[in-house]
């Protein structure tokens, strides 16, 4: 009998359940094709939780994902609760949920679909073959460091102070190696040590930690250039790694060469194989309920669960592969239609990728 993995599902707000709930039929249908098994716990997060718990992060749910192997997000937030106080606001849920959980990294995946290269303002020749993931340091750097304000000889002075110890930098590039040997076995380590001493040090672990990695080709690619090339030549890239401010940027970059908000899926990472797994998207109150939302981002999110997770990479790929199959075919929410008039909901896509998901023989 195979090993039963719990999924910790809380769907949240807006689209959250909408999306989600294609994504666990997605899951449902993994199971009915291989041997993989899985059981689901639901709990309350966001708007949602405030609504009933008072809180958008009930202890129960805390200890539901504590428990479980991997967490399921939809999307948390929304109108009805953007003037509430601090502590009753659904992002502070969101917050509060990776700091309980450890998580250390933000891992978010740019892949560019052939059908869909003309959805994004790039040239679709830049954009050909395009497959990589930014790993961004989540915990440190300088929005954590010391920040206060002191009067200087030209009057007030803001100071912002940037801090990496090593342990920080060895476990993040650990997994950037770990994922890139389930990839294309390149790595760009990503800094700018011609100018900081933090980025010095992050050179430093990465020269050292990359022997242990001898299949992974490496290379150390300073931020600005970094920049151009993923404009320049962004299938270049199989895994980016960089520290938390740089990564913040850049992975907003990487995200805009596929077009559209819908497709994006992300994980963030804590030590050993627990990971959260969301869709970039927030809960878009403006179509919410509708049942046209794009449910891609969160399909492709268990994908990547299956993969960083799990280690189920061939159930992983039948999900990517059943993605490209039906957009290859027109399929398309609005968000992603050129013509808006021919476009699908939100069941309507789930069910034809459910129906183009196969077992690889
Ligand atoms: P959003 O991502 O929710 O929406 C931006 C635009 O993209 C909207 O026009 C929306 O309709 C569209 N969109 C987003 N996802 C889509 C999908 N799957 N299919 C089709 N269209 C989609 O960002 P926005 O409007 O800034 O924020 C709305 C709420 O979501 C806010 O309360 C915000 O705080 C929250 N939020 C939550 C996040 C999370 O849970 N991780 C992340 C970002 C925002
Ligand atoms: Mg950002």
């Amino acid at each position: 009998m195979a090993e039963v993995k719990k999924i910790a599902v809380i769907a949240g707000d807006g689209i959250g359940p909408e999306v989600v709930g294609e994504a666990i039929k997605v899951i449902k249908k993994i199971e009915e094709l291989y041997e993989h098994r899985f059981e689901f716990e639901h709990g309350l997060f966001g708007g949602v939780a405030i609504d009933e718990k008072g809180t958008p992060l009930p202890q129960e749910t805390l200890d539901m994902c504590q428990k479980a192997d991997a967490v399921l997000l939809g999307a948390v937030g929304g109108p009805k609760w953007d003037n509430n106080s601090k502590e009753l606001r659904p992002e502070t849920g969101l917050l509060g949920i990776r700091k309980a959980l450890g998580l250390f990294s933000n891992i978010r995946p740019a892949t560019v679909f052939d059908c869909l290269k003309d959805a994004s303002t790039l040239k679709p020749e830049v954009l050909e073959g395009t497959d990589l993931i930014v790993v961004r340091e989540l915990t440190g750097g300088i929005y954590f460091g010391e920040k206060f304000r002191r009067e200087g000889e030209h009057g007030q002075e803001a100071v912002d102070t940037c801090v990496y110890n090593v342990q920080e930098v060895e476990r993040i590039v650990r997994q950037a190696f770990d994922i890139a040997m389930t990839r294309g076995k390149r790595l760009a380590s990503v800094d700018k040590a011609n100018v900081l001493e933090t980025s010095r040090l992050w050179r430093e672990v990465v020269n050292r930690i990359a022997p242990e990695y001898p299949e992974v080709e490496l290379e150390h690619v300073l931020v600005d250039n970094c920049a151009m090339q993923l404009l320049r030549r962004p299938s270049s890239f199989d895994v980016i790694v960089t520290e938390n401010m740089f990564g913040d940027i850049l992975s907003d970059e990487a995200a805009m060469l596929t077009g559209s908000i819908g497709m994006l899926s992300s994980a963030s990472l804590g030590e050993g194989s627990f990971g959260l797994y969301e869709p970039v998207h927030g809960s878009a109150p403006d179509i919410a309920g509708q049942g046209i939302s794009n449910p891609i981002a969160t399909i492709l999110s268990v994908a990547l669960m299956f993969r960083l997770t799990f280690g189920y990479h061939e159930a992983a790929q039948a999900i990517e592969d059943a993605v490209k199959e039906v957009l290859d075919a027109g399929h398309r929410t609005g968000d992603i239609a050129v013509d808006k008039s021919t476009a699908i909901g939100t069941e309507a896509m789930g069910d034809l990728i459910v129906g183009a998901i196969r077992k690889a023989s």
